[in-house]
């Protein structure tokens, strides 16, 4: 852009007041009201008067604040959701997801069978960020009215559950001040509390609805609980604790806190399973991918949404991430592309996770938190290495589109292997790592491959009626897979949308977001 010196000056003014701007918003917005007292219709009517105020302050921020964005690619982004949403409401209102090509409802079997509409909960907070108010207005209204985990059939999943569910209705209680969300959030988490009543306090993977027993994945290492699941629930207890001023969720955490930090760890890493009864660990399977992901990320997290409080997490996460870098950091032959690998027993599998790609956003994050220069230098090169290994992930297919997995051998580079590992199903955690390095670096290369891969998504997912998945990044013309995923809504869009967005828009200083995007207030040190 090339701006006049004296546009510069007006654009830095007007970025000024728009910080200060934002920064009040969020302070206001980040200790909702308590929620003490009765409702009489006065107290109603000035909920929503307040309400509209603090939606109206919110979105006209985010208008005006153009300060660092990129306003066309920004609006693009939203147009993107816009498209998403319309056509989930009008073919497959109420079911969990939209199945595109076919133009009907899709409902994945995390939730049980029912009308849980897992698409509005993830989209609510995105479509309030995006200041998509009709559209946002239609989202809350099924939720007030109509969502009620209690009717899904069958299993439904703890971990799902929790992260899109109890986490999206967090989210926007936290954005809006409103008590309605605060309420359907904490009635789902105690629809969830039977899974944690075990001898160690380390949560079952399922529930039913019905009977209210809770139960473990068969096929996960005999019955065992699984890393990522229930290491990815305490940002969303604690703030629910906190919030309600119920001990009852943080209690459940600190269960498990306490189990994780007295087992033996073999050479310091946490295998993917557990065994819930007796707090031994069952398959010796280490990833930072699938099965473990969100376990380190919510360490780091918690320390973050508690003000740095809780340095026991972050203790946990460094001795943690030392240990993976000790024994599964590997770098490629070919180009010295960095990576973690796999652990499978005692054999190293040389195989990255399309889901692995978010730790370069977490490493990001990190070196934003961290005190010392050495600390924050060593995180950022370890967050710049691996976002580049997963663009390159993306650059090495025929649609510039990453596979679900890659691999490194003596001929592969950074590529899928096997057929099975060659879908993409509109996955966030790559332009995830690009969203946090962009806003910790400042640097224009992740704008630029973000728009490569929205152009890339717009080509080869984009159908008549909505995103699709497809079947094989390398092949031209791709297969779509008919399903719209509803982490497009919540997570994929959002982080491309925050990419080209002001750094004053959910400014990393005051929100966390929750594995599933889900952004939670940090608490205020006094
Ligand atoms: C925000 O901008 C969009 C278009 O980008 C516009 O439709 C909307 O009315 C604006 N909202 C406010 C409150 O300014
Ligand atoms: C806290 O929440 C639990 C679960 O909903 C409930 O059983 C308990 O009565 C609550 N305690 C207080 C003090 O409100």
């Amino acid at each position: 852009m090339g701006l006049r010196l004296w546009e510069k000056y007006i654009l830095l003014l007007g970025l000024a007041v728009l910080v200060v701007v934002g920064v009040s918003f969020v302070s206001f917005s980040s200790e909702p009201e308590s929620l003490n007292g009765a409702s009489g219709s006065a107290k109603i009517s000035r909920d929503i008067i307040a309400r509209k105020a603090i939606i109206h302050n919110f979105v006209s921020s985010v208008n005006a604040s153009s300060g660092n964005a990129d306003v066309e690619k920004r609006d693009h982004v939203r147009g993107m959701m816009q498209f998403a949403w319309n056509n989930y409401k009008k073919y497959a209102w109420g079911a969990n997801e939209l199945k595109p090509i076919s133009m009907m409802g899709h409902s994945a079997s995390v939730f049980g069978s029912g009308r849980s509409g897992a698409t509005i909960v993830d989209a609510l907070d995105t479509l309030f960020i995006m200041g998509l108010l009709d559209e946002y207005a239609d989202a809350r209204q099924f939720v007030v009215d109509e969502l009620d985990m209690r009717t899904a059939r069958g299993d439904i999943s703890v971990f799902e559950t929790n992260i899109r569910f109890v986490g999206g209705l967090l989210s926007a209680h936290a954005l809006t001040g409103e008590e309605a969300y605060l309420t359907k959030a904490q009635d789902i988490a105690d629809l969830l509390i039977s899974a944690f009543d075990t001898p160690t306090g380390i949560p079952l993977a399922l529930v039913n609805m019905r009977t209210g027993r809770a139960n473990n994945w068969a096929w996960a290492s005999g019955g065992c609980s699984i890393l990522s699941e229930f290491g990815s629930i305490e940002l969303e207890f604690n703030y629910l604790s906190r919030v309600t001023r119920n001990d009852t969720y943080s209690k459940k955490i600190e269960r498990i806190r306490k189990t994780i930090s007295e087992v033996d760890k073999p050479d310091g890493l946490y295998p993917n399973f557990i065994n819930p009864r007796t707090g031994r660990w069952c398959q010796k399977h280490v990833s930072v991918g699938a099965l473990g992901d969100s376990f380190y990320e919510y360490l780091l997290k918690e320390y973050v949404m508690s003000g740095k409080k809780d340095v026991a997490a972050k203790k946990l996460y460094d001795e943690a991430i030392a240990a993976l870098e000790a024994k599964l950091l590997y770098k490629s032959a070919q180009n010295n592309l960095w990576y973690f690998a796999e652990m499978k027993g005692s054999r190293v599998e040389h195989k990255m996770d399309h889901l692995a790609c978010f730790i370069a956003g977490l490493f990001a994050l990190q070196s934003a938190n961290e005190e010392s220069t050495e600390a924050k230098a060593h995180a950022l090169e370890l967050a710049t290495q691996i976002g580049n290994t997963c663009h390159e992930s993306y650059i090495r297919t025929a649609t510039k589109i990453g596979p679900e997995s890659f691999r490194f051998t003596t001929d592969a580079e950074a590529v899928a292997i096997r057929s099975t590992e060659k879908y993409y199903i509109l996955r966030p955690e790559v332009v995830e790592g690009w969203f946090y390095l962009w806003r910790v670096t400042k640097d224009e290369k992740y704008r630029e491959w973000a728009w490569a891969a929205i152009e890339a998504i717009e080509k080869h997912c984009r159908s008549p009626a909505g995103y699709s998945g497809i079947r094989d990044v390398y092949q031209v013309p791709a297969e779509q897979d008919d399903v719209q995923q509803s982490f497009l809504l919540s997570e994929t869009l959002k982080y491309l949308y925050l990419i080209f967005a002001d750094d004053a828009v959910i400014p990393l200083d005051r929100w966390v977001f929750n594995t599933e995007a889900h952004p939670l207030p940090v608490v205020r040190s006094e």
